[in-house]
């Protein structure tokens, strides 16, 4: 079980992340969603151990994640929002470095990372640089590194971004397969309909503060409206996105 208890991040002083709350079982999918800049990336670095919190705590079974860092790194599978991996490794370079450094096995390594690489269509471009690699391939060695060490819990910040609808669909149903598995799984993203198809709970943030937490049906009750879309833009108070267009149509056009 993983949880965040009074989890609150300030940059100088300014809250990105403020007493956020929640637990995610063995077998659930939590879906973190919240527009540009509520905070969603700042908890990941949290959740991850990449960043202390300003003030309250991450725990794993109990126990606060920053006293057993090495360990809770060897369960966990993270992928980042941005995929700045070292651009002069090759593919697999980049997997045996993070698999050595996760204390894998090296020859479990080795068979991992070369069925993976196989499954994800990278086997042939294996040995050149990630310098040359398109933007979804690079995105297919992110989640490779994620999976290779089979953890217990994987953290996923807008893992779809880049991939094609292929890769897209193949990777969804690896979610839902892990989290029928019991993996913990944490899935941040402002992409609705993959959210609301993959999650089992689901929590609003906006502006660094939870503003819904429960089922897709909850959320959509708690609202009253017909949508989570709906229910989403009335909880995060979106812009008006049709005026905003066409306001934005008339800059262009304006002389
Ligand atoms: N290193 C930083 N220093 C200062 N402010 C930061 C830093 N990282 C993030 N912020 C601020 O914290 C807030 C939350 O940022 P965060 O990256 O967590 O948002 P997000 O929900 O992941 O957004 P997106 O959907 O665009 O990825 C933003 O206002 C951002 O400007
Ligand atoms: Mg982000």
């Amino acid at each position: 079980m993983l949880e965040a208890r009074g989890l609150t991040k300030c940059y100088a002083t300014i809250p990105a992340v403020s007493n956020v709350n929640f637990t995610v079982r063995s077998g659930e999918i939590l879906g973190y969603l919240g527009p540009n800049g509520s905070g969603k990336s700042t908890t990941v670095k949290m959740i991850t151990g990449l960043m202390e919190p300003t003030s309250g705590q991450v725990l794993y079974h109990g126990v606060n994640i920053k006293d057993e860092l090495p360990a809770y790194k060897k369960v966990l599978g993270y992928v980042p929002e941005e995929a700045l991996l070292y651009p002069y490794l090759t593919g697999w370079e980049y997997l045996e470095f993070v698999g050595i450094l996760r204390g894998m096995d090296k020859k479990l390594l080795r068979k991992r990372a070369d069925a993976l690489l196989q499954l994800f269509l990278l086997f042939p471009y294996r040995h050149a640089t990630i310098a040359s690699y398109s933007k979804g391939m690079r995105q297919r060695v992110l989640l490779i590194a994620s999976l290779m060490h089979d953890p217990e819990i994987l953290v996923f910040d807008e893992p779809l971004s880049g991939l094609d609808v292929t890769s897209a669909v193949i990777f969804r149903k690896v979610v839902k397969s892990l989290s029928e598995q019991g993996k913990i799984i944490f899935y941040c993203s402002h992409v609705l309909e993959v959210v609301e198809k993959l999650s089992s709970h689901l929590l609003i943030l906006s502006k660094g503060n939870l503003v819904a937490h429960g089922s897709v049906s909850d959320v959509r009750k708690m609202t009253g409206l017909a949508t989570l879309e709906d229910s989403f833009s009335h909880l995060v108070q979106e812009r008006d996105a049709e005026q905003i267009a066409h306001d934005i149509v008339e800059v262009m056009a304006t002389p």
